[in-house]
């Protein structure tokens, strides 16, 4: 893709994040349906309510037919979750479409939140699985890993936290 369609998320967009968060959840391995996410509050707590003040993202792809999400939570207290780091970092989740992945859309539309993000954010953070190759796209943008972060994830391999510093 050489010029992505790159939007803000706004709160009309929370069916679409469901969607997304079914992709970057890696839901299907576990049999899970999307609505499945929503008794789930580890996973539940990235989309549910979309479209607070705090809440930062970016939808990629045709207006018609959207087939990417890059989003911002500030996810704090009972609510903090996998990829916390401190109060005032937000964490962040990706996804593409399969249908669309690896034509560059990925990477565009974290290039366009961490530039968005830049003005409201000192930070973002993301936890992510070991041997996701998604690691590489993050590492090329920025993000460094927190050391001592590693973790046994839900699907019993190991996951890292990673953190972008803005400012
Ligand atoms: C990660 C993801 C959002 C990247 O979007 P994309 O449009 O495919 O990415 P781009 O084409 O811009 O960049 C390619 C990079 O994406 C990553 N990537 C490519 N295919 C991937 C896949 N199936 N799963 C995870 N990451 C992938 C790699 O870092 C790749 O870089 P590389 O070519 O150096 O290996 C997308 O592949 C995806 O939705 N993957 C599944 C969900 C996921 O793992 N989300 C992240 C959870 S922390």
């Amino acid at each position: 893709m050489t010029s992505a369609l790159l939007r803000p998320a706004v709160a009309a967009d929370e069916p679409f994040l469901w969607e997304m968060l079914y992709e970057a959840s890696h839901a299907a391995d576990q049999g899970l349906t999307v609505v499945d996410l929503e008794t789930i509050p580890a996973l539940s707590r990235y989309v549910e309510g979309w479209g607070v003040e705090s809440d930062l993202g970016v939808i990629g792809g045709p207006a018609e037919s959207p087939c990417g999400a890059a989003w911002l939570r500030l996810l704090t207290g009972a609510d903090a979750a996998y990829g916390y780091v401190d109060d005032a970092t937000p964490e962040l989740a990706i996804a593409v479409a399969p249908r669309a992945r690896g034509t560059g859309l990925g990477t565009a539309m974290l290039e366009r939140l961490v530039a968005d993000a830049a003005g409201h954010y000192p930070a973002m953070s993301l936890s992510v699985r070991e041997d996701n190759p998604a690691r590489r796209l993050y590492q090329r943008v920025g993000f460094v890993d927190v050391p001592r972060s590693r973790i046994v994830n839900r699907a019993g391999t190991t996951s890292i936290t990673m953190v972008l510093r803005l400012r």
